[in-house]
């Protein structure tokens, strides 16, 4: 298993697995924009086939993950906090302090990964990301790095 940086080339896998778990995915000119930007844009990759990914900003002495997906069929086998433990570890070393995030009140596989890796909520945006037929809330969480 290696993590490494996300490349241009890799859009076309990324966008596949986003789109395949995210109801509302990130378009490739969100990506693309990601990766011209600061941001710590990795891919989690075994046998030359990628699992996953994540995106990190990093600001000052706090970092935001801003997306982590794994693909359907990788799921439940621990490739997401194998991740998360990366990017936990990344932020580290650049010296950040704090790790925040925010998550869809409803998506509780992530809520999960988040709780069991050491997150605690620490605010609430009410009726903040689009649904099928309204809104709902994000849920800020946060931990000391
Ligand atoms: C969230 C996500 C990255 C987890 O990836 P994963 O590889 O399945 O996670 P892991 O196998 O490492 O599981 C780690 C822990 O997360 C929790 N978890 C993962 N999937 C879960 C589910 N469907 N229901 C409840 N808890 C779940 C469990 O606590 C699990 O620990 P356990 O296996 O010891 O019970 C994956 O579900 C995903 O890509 N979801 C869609 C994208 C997304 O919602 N990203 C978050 C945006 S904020």
């Amino acid at each position: 298993m290696i993590l490494r940086d996300m490349t241009e080339a890799d859009l076309d896998a990324v966008l596949k697995i986003e789109r395949e778990v995210h109801a509302h995915p990130w378009t490739l000119g969100n990506f693309s924009d990601a990766l011209r930007s600061q941001y710590q844009c990795k891919v989690l990759e075994l046998d030359k086939q990628i699992l996953g990914f994540a995106l990190l900003m990093l600001a000052v002495d706090e970092a935001e993950l801003l997306d982590i997906a794994v693909a359907a069929r990788f799921q439940h086998q621990g490739w997401g906090r194998t991740l998360l433990d990366e990017m936990m570890a990344l932020a580290r070393s650049r010296n950040m302090r704090r790790m925040v995030l925010e998550v869809r009140a409803s998506n509780a596989a992530a809520i999960a990964l988040y709780r069991k890796a050491g997150f605690a909520n620490i605010g609430l945006r009410r009726a903040y990301y689009p649904v099928l037929n309204g809104r709902e809330d994000a849920i800020l969480m946060g931990r000391e790095l």
